[in-house]
């Protein structure tokens, strides 16, 4: 099982990058296909310099039918991670179209040749955005759904899309049915232990740790604080902050789940989380302290369609992927300023 071939869609990117060199370490092989859009191919060469280890790479894009039917052709994929996508939730509602085109539709080109090649297992990077304003904490995958901008929306269309293929593998008696894991991600934050790969934004940051970052490295004047008199600890937001590596792992417990004899029966979603909700101003404290380096802020008001708190029940995934995070807040800060401190403009090669 583990010289299997991964393929990897999206593989350069922040999440992807760090998910090939946990497969690479487990002792898979991995292909990545990526049209670049929001990455750099330097993130797979540093890939390469940390593990030792080759990562195929197919500069294409994931709606390219022709591509992704030649890429199943050519290699015995084993199972599939399925990163590409576009995230930025105020671009996805000044351009839906964009939206509902690369994330939705690349999911359906992809699955249409995994159908037609008859490789049928899925690992999809779903959000906890999926959950929209909770209600009750923490959140477990069987909540209620529901989407809040066009960004959520396009992975709620996918997970529903993808819970119709197990009934189709019914009616058609499929000997080989599909297995799919939704892993809904909290939020996802530090970088690779090395400072040799991490979160490159292209333009302004929209997420907190990247502009804490930015700000402490001196590329920001300050960090704007949205909203200090929510119903939490210290009246700013609350969230659950996941270090890269512990979700890159979980991808790996997914994959693993999945070629195991038991493997996955149809499509089943997993909270990738710590089940810890961290404040705004701790996780700006949190980083000073553990960096000694200042990190100006100033509290401004709400930004529209934040929630208060949000943070994961994680059982299901440490029950049947036998998949816990490990990584501490002292973890994360440490390795995103790491990251941002030994690459201060990202990767500029
Ligand atoms: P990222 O932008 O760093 O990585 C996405 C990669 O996909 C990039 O390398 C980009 O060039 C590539 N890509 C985009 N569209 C493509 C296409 N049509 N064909 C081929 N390649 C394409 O983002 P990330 O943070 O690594 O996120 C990966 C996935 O996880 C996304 O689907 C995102 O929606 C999801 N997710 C991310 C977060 C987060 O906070 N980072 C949270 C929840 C879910
Ligand atoms: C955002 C997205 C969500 C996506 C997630 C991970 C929105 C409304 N939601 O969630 O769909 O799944 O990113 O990519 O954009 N904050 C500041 N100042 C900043 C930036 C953020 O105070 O400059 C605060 C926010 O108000 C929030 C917390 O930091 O309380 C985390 O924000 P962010 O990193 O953007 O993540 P989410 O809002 O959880």
């Amino acid at each position: 099982m583990q010289t299997a071939t991964i393929l990897v869609t999206g593989g350069a990117g922040y999440i992807g990058s760090h998910t090939c060199i946990e497969l690479l370490h487990a002792g898979f092989k991995v292909l990545v296909v990526d049209n670049l859009d929001n990455s750099s191919e330097e993130s797979l060469k540093r890939v390469e310099q940390i593990t030792g280890k080759t990562v195929d790479f197919i500069k294409g894009d994931v709606r390219d039918a022709q591509l992704m039917a030649s890429i199943f052709a050519d290699n015995k994929i084993a199972a599939t991670i399925h990163f590409a996508g576009l995230k930025a939730v105020g671009e996805s509602c000044a351009m839906p179209l964009e939206y509902y085109d690369n994330n939705v539709n690349s999911t359906l080109v992809l699955c249409q040749a995994m159908e037609k090649a008859n490789s049928k297992n899925l690992v999809f990077s779903s959000s906890a955005t999926v959950y929209g304003d909770p209600e009750v904490l923490p959140l477990t995958e069987d909540m209620p759904l529901s989407a809040t901008n066009p960004y959520g929306r396009s992975k709620l269309i996918i997970e529903e899309m993808l819970r119709d293929l197990p009934e189709s593998d019914k009616l058609k008696k499929s000997d080989n049915p599909w297995s799919v894991a939704l892993l809904r991600y909290f939020n996802p934050v530090g970088a690779h232990e090395s400072g040799k790969i991490g979160e490159d934004p292209s333009d302004t940051p929209n997420n907190l740790m990247p502009f804490i970052t930015q700000t402490a490295v001196g590329r920001r004047a300050e960090l704007s604080i949205f909203g200090s008199d929510y119903d939490t600890v210290d009246g700013t937001g609350v969230r659950d902050y996941i270090h890269v590596v512990d979700l890159a792992r979980g991808h790996v417990k997914a994959v693993q789940k999945l070629l195991s004899k038991d493997g996955i029966d149809g499509v089943q979603a997993y909270n990738l989380g710590t089940g810890n909700g961290i404040s705004v101003l701790e996780m700006v404290k949190a980083f000073s302290a553990e960096n000694d380096v200042a990190v100006p802020y100033k509290l401004v008001e709400r930004r529209p369609g934040d929630v208060a708190a949000c943070y994961a029940d994680a059982t299901r995934a440490r029950v049947e992927l036998d998949w816990v995070a490990e990584m501490s807040l002292e973890d994360m800060v440490r390795d995103s300023w790491k990251w941002q401190s030994l690459n201060p403009d990202g990767y500029t090669v």
